[in-house]
């Protein structure tokens, strides 16, 4: 016992020995609400430490703990400076976290010994991501140890930029202690990795069995995470894996907080958070952008997507993948497509059901599903899958196609009984589309181009009026503008000039489901929403899967979008009304309000000049006399059918998807109505309003069933 406790005394003392030669000295963490013995002349650095941004500062990021030097107080035009008491120079480096202007000997740090400046730094006067952000900084003293000196921090600039930020000062003797990591047997589903916006970038990356089998970028956070994000291990389990992160301050806690959970963690509120959109699909975490591999087969809509797992900006580019068996209800399953290295990632692409085996890839009962996608560091590459779309493995001789460009779309041109793979292709700086053709997906050939589109090309056919008989096809790129024409299996030949399809703020790159039955028909589109999904755990959205047609207007054959009919499933309660005369103003619905809805109604021109509705605060109205219908700072061109409008609009928290006139101008809306604001009214403006039908369904959430 006297033994044991002697040797423990004699590790303390000897530890304590190590730490007072080796340990960092902290000289100051900023933490207290005032400076201490630090002594401040000038307004600039206010009287003790910041607590993040101050006013009309942008967003500062970068920091440990909640306190910083900020020398923005009373804004750039302030100046003073901030200056240590002295200290003895121990280690070898002095380290810090700096940011703010790029004003050598105006806003800058100084190390004084001597009264003269041995030491420098300035900010980086960068904004990255919107934001002000510190960044981790070293100072080599190992020349100065043993002398006296003080830190002094500056702000002589009264400019743009005139100012700086500091944080955690510390004498170490490890220079680069920062790339770390941890091996950890992998014996849960996640790891859960803790995400700060904003925070400096770090390269991640998990090693199983000595090969990198994960690596992306993260901001990692230090200190406590705006949310958690996770990386799937179920690939892994049983095994001895490493996580390292590059470059990582010393002092910061972030790889000690990544651990293995079978939840998610801070998943307790998950699709219930506050901009979650309720009916349309968002990933669970990280950012999405274009649709990819729309395909259908055995009774499940895959929707694959351009998917950061790691952060709520772009970039990792992943396939992430989700299911739905009626287009409304969607589970997320596990990531279909890996980037293969750091640097090669998965922009977009298109999948396939290869019905006749054309490509062989099938090895069991089920159809092969083949993606086909742009890998950034080898071209157009083919992937297939014999497991339902859930894992993919590569075509040995990827890339299948090589060119200037991305997004290749695959569909089965049946009478030549071919392959079509469209592409966007750039040429001599123009941009186009191009077609291949193969005969098993493997192997391709250039078939023909057209000019004047850009990104995620489509191509399909569709009835003209319902009349099988009359089809005709339809080429377009990521925005949606269209032209109609026809298509032998090599060339398309336009019939039409450009026509404008979205009239809204956030459509982009969508795309269509190959396979979708005979017995249903139907030509699906689902796009991405370019929305803004402020302070969440994910970003950006799908807007809702469209029926896809084309009809006779006045101007001539037309894309019409209509809502897929599945949202009925949603109805919670609703009431229809007729021949409703109403007066002038606003009139509110009675008795309806809430957050989601699907409304259909048929206004009558009357004497009413403007109509339609003003939904939770945003007005959705059509100009009588201009013949426009706009939302926000959106218009489009609409005229009566028989003297009546249609107004068609499907709400949820952070979208309005306008239709005017069963779909003949398709205007989807990212927009996110003020909280307090539940209320549906019907627009009658300068005069009363003649509405034949309406029609308003309330609609309950898609992620309670
Ligand atoms: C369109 C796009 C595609 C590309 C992908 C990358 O939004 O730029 O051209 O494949 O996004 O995420």
């Amino acid at each position: 016992m006297r033994i044991y406790a002697s040797i423990c005394v004699l590790m303390f003392a000897l530890s304590a020995l190590a730490n007072a030669e080796e340990g960092e000295i902290v000289i100051a963490d900023f933490e207290e609400s005032t400076y201490g013995q630090w002594a401040a002349t000038g307004q600039a650095f206010g009287t003790g430490p910041a607590q993040g941004r101050l006013r009309e500062q942008m967003e500062v990021t970068g920091y440990l703990g909640r306190g910083l030097v900020n020398s923005f107080f009373d804004g750039d035009r302030s100046t003073g400076t901030l200056t240590s008491p002295e200290f003895k120079i121990e280690r070898k480096y002095i380290s810090f976290f700096i940011g703010g202007g790029r004003y050598p000997g105006q806003t800058c740090m100084n190390l004084l010994v001597g009264r003269k400046i041995a030491r420098t730094a300035t900010g980086p006067n960068d904004r990255p991501g919107g934001t002000e952000r510190l960044d981790w900084h070293v100072w080599d003293v190992s020349a100065l140890v043993g002398q006296m000196a003080s830190i002094e921090i500056v702000d002589r600039h009264t400019g743009g930029w005139g100012h700086i930020t500091v944080d955690h000062i510390v004498q170490t003797n490890e220079r680069n202690a920062t790339d770390k990591s941890k091996e950890i047997v992998v014996s849960e589903k996640y790891l859960n990795l803790p995400v700060k916006n904003g925070a400096a970038k770090r390269r991640m990356r998990m090693l199983v069995e000595g090969k990198v089998v994960r690596e992306f970028e993260i901001e990692l956070a230090d200190a406590e995470p705006d949310f958690w994000t996770f990386l799937d291990l179920t690939a892994f389990a049983d095994k001895k894996a490493m996580i390292e992160v590059d470059n990582l301050p010393r002092l910061s806690h972030g790889l000690d907080r990544v651990g293995q959970s079978d939840e998610i963690r801070g998943t307790e509120n998950l699709y219930k958070e506050k901009y979650r959109p309720q009916f349309h699909f968002t990933s669970r975490r990280g950012w999405n952008n274009d649709s990819n591999g729309l395909v259908f087969y055995e009774g499940e809509w895959h929707l694959y997507y351009q998917h950061n797992p790691y952060g709520v900006q772009w970039g990792n580019m992943h396939w992430g993948h989700a299911i739905s068996e009626d287009l409304v209800h969607w589970r997320e399953l596990p990531i279909a497509l890996y980037p293969q290295r750091f640097g090669d990632w998965c922009f977009s692409g298109s999948a396939v059901v290869d019905v006749n085996n054309t490509a062989g890839f099938k090895t069991g009962g089920e159809d092969a599903i083949v993606a086909a996608y742009t890998s950034t560091g080898r071209g157009e590459c083919i992937a297939y899958s014999n497991d339902r779309g859930r894992t993919f493995a590569e075509l040995e001789g990827n890339p299948a196609v090589r060119h200037e460009g991305r997004d290749p779309k695959v569909i089965w041109y049946g009478p030549g009984r071919h392959w079509v793979m469209a592409l966007y292709h750039e040429i001599e700086g123009k941009r186009t589309v191009a077609f291949y053709t193969s005969p098993d997906l493997k192997k391709w050939e250039y078939a023909s181009l057209i000019d004047g589109f850009y990104e995620c090309p489509e191509i399909f056919e569709l009835a003209v009026d319902g009349d099988v008989a009359k089809r005709k096809w339809v080429l377009h790129a990521a925005d949606g503008d269209y032209m109609i024409g026809t298509f032998d299996g090599k060339t398309f030949t336009p019939e039409s000039g450009k026509h404008k399809y979205s009239h809204g703020n956030c459509f982009y790159a969508s795309q269509t489901f190959n396979n979708v039955p005979a017995s249903d028909g139907r030509r699906i589109q689902i796009a991405w929403g370019r929305v803004e999904m402020p302070g969440m755990p994910f970003n950006q959205m799908m807007l809702f899967p469209v029926e896809l047609g084309l009809r006779t207007t006045d101007e001539g054959v037309r894309m019409f979008a209509r809502p897929a009919r599945e949202i009925e499933r949603l109805y919670e309660g609703g009431r229809q009304w007729k021949d409703l005369s109403l007066p002038m103003g606003r009139n509110p619905v009675p008795g309806i309000e809430g957050e989601l809805f699907h409304i259909r109604a048929a206004f009558r021109s009357g004497e009413a000049k403007r109509v339609g509705f003003v939904v939770r605060g945003v007005e959705v109205a059509y100009d009588v006399n201009e013949r426009r219908l706009r939302c926000l700072d959106k218009a489009a061109s609409l005229s009566p059918v028989e003297g009546v409008v249609r107004l068609e609009l499907l709400v949820d928290r952070t979208s309005i998807e306008v239709f005017g006139n069963d779909g003949r101008v398709y205007m989807p809306m990212g927009v996110i109505p003020p909280d307090d604001d539940k209320s549906l009214q019907i627009l009658a403006e300068a005069g009363p309003l003649h509405v034949d039908t309406l029609e308003v369904h309330v609609l309950r959430s898609a992620w309670q069933r």
